[in-house]
């Protein structure tokens, strides 16, 4: 088939990249022709192991276009995918959905044909209704509006596009579903779950699986903290609660707290539909009430493991939110960072996706080129994000000073084993060694 982009963001890019993997001719459009340039180079312009390699192969037998040109894009493409950004309003829980009504004209300005619309950014219950409303006041009846949102992870994307655990169409007309199943029955044959519902149902599913994915993540954060306290090990509590399948184990790991581009937006952006239908989404707020609290117990943690915070030396391993990201969008570290550098603390941190500008006017915050650069001559070292290389670490040699501490936050380490090299480790919700 072929198939339209608008916007080479995350979803887009991603998304765009494994349909023509599969086999489909895929039009990418962005505006941004410095975007469009470097992809037509053969440079990705985010960060997502194994999509370099992907963009290649298929840009080369000419499977994926990447131009500004909407007009001819749609010109070719039946299926039409609206992935640009939905971010929340400022100083609001709504959702800003200029970007996707902006693209809704383009398309209606661009072709007199008969197109299918679909939008994969994640979109507020309602919003394919406004879009063809929109249309019908264009006069252009003949443009089909479908929601299909998009479930990749960072970091994970190419394998959670290939491997889905259901693909969702919301269409108010069945014979949608037909053209749809045919653009995925490749994964649909591997076994992926294709599921129909109607466009408000497929946009709500949507942050309904975001916001129930927190509230589990919030959930089993709240007990890491009873666990401390009552001297009980988190991890058996994830583990024991996760082997009932009603439950199930994912997404039951405590640390931080949630971040990254959505969880922290979709939450917001649920209980704004709730507001406009008038009802009170009371679980998902107390979710983002305890998800902000929490990134402020771990500052006042430290400040109990180091006695103060002025003068200490505190290196940082790992900054995203997550590891196989650059993202640092809602990142734990930039609300902990800016607030131990406030309390008088000397930070260096490393990240394996380089130094952050969020960081770069912060005095005392210095990004430091490896492992044992920023460790060598600290008071405690925090273990942000998990990435594989800080999993097996010798701090004894690393560290160069005779007494320090490790706070990890991802419980990447023993305790035991801490306790036999003498080194004092704190972790998430599990008994501590000191
Ligand atoms: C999330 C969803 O998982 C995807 O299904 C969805 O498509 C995507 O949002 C989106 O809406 O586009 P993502 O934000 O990439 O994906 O990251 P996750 O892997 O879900 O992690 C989110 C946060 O939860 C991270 O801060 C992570 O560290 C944290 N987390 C995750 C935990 O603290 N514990 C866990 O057990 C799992």
């Amino acid at each position: 088939m072929n198939l339209c982009m608008i916007g080479t963001g995350y979803v887009g890019l991603v998304s765009g990249t494994c349909f023509a993997d599969l086999g489909n001719r895929v039009f990418c459009v962005d505006k941004d022709k410095n975007k469009i340039n470097k992809l037509n180079s053969g440079i990705s312009t985010i960060y997502e192991p194994g999509l370099d390699e992907l963009i290649k192969k298929n840009y080369s037998v000419g499977r994926l276009v990447f131009t500004d040109n909407l007009k001819k894009a749609i010109a070719k493409s039946e299926l039409i995918f609206i992935c640009v950004g939905t971010p929340n309003k400022k100083k609001s829980n709504d959702v800003d959905l200029s970007y996707v009504f902006k693209a809704a004209k383009e398309v209606a300005k661009s072709t007199k044909n008969k197109k299918i619309l679909i939008t994969k950014s994640t979109v507020p219950v309602g919003t394919g209704d406004t879009i063809e409303k929109l249309l019908k006041k264009l006069k252009k009846k003949n443009i089909e509006v479908i929601s299909n949102p998009e479930f990749l992870r960072e970091g994970e994307a190419i394998r959670d596009f290939r491997f889905p655990d259901r693909i969702v169409i919301g269409s108010n007309r069945k014979k949608y579903f037909n053209i749809l199943k045919k653009l995925y029955q490749p994964l649909i044959n591997k076994g992926a779950n294709f599921f129909t519902t109607s466009r408000r149902g497929a946009e709500l599913i949507k942050y309904a699986s975001n916001a129930f994915l927190a509230t589990k993540i919030t959930f089993i954060n709240e007990l890491a903290n009873l666990c401390e306290k009552a001297n009980i090990n988190i991890e058996d509590i994830s583990l024991g609660m996760g082997s009932d399948s009603r439950i199930g184990s994912r997404f039951l790991r405590a640390g931080p707290a949630y971040g990254g581009s959505c969880f922290p937006k979709d939450t917001k952006g649920l209980i704004s539909t709730g507001d406009k239908f008038k009802t009170n989404l009371s679980i998902v707020k107390s979710v983002i009430k305890s998800n902000e609290n929490r990134k402020r117990i771990h500052t006042e943690k430290i400040k109990k493991i180091l006695g103060s915070l002025k003068g200490k030396k505190i290196a940082f391993l790992g900054v995203t939110f997550k590891p196989n990201t650059d993202d640092m969008r809602d990142s734990v570290s930039l609300k902990m960072i800016p607030s131990l550098c406030k309390s008088g603390s000397k930070i260096y941190y490393y990240d394996p996706t380089g130094p952050k500008v969020n960081f770069k006017n912060i005095k005392n915050c210095q990004y430091k080129k490896n492992i044992k650069e920023t460790c060598k001559d600290v008071d405690l070292i925090v273990l942000h994000t998990e990435w594989d290389e800080f999993k097996s670490l010798e701090f004894k040699k690393i560290v160069k000073k005779r007494s320090f501490s490790i706070f990890d936050l991802r419980n990447l380490y023993d305790h035991k084993q801490m306790k036999n090299k003498k080194i004092k480790y704190f972790s998430v919700g599990r008994p501590s060694s000191s």
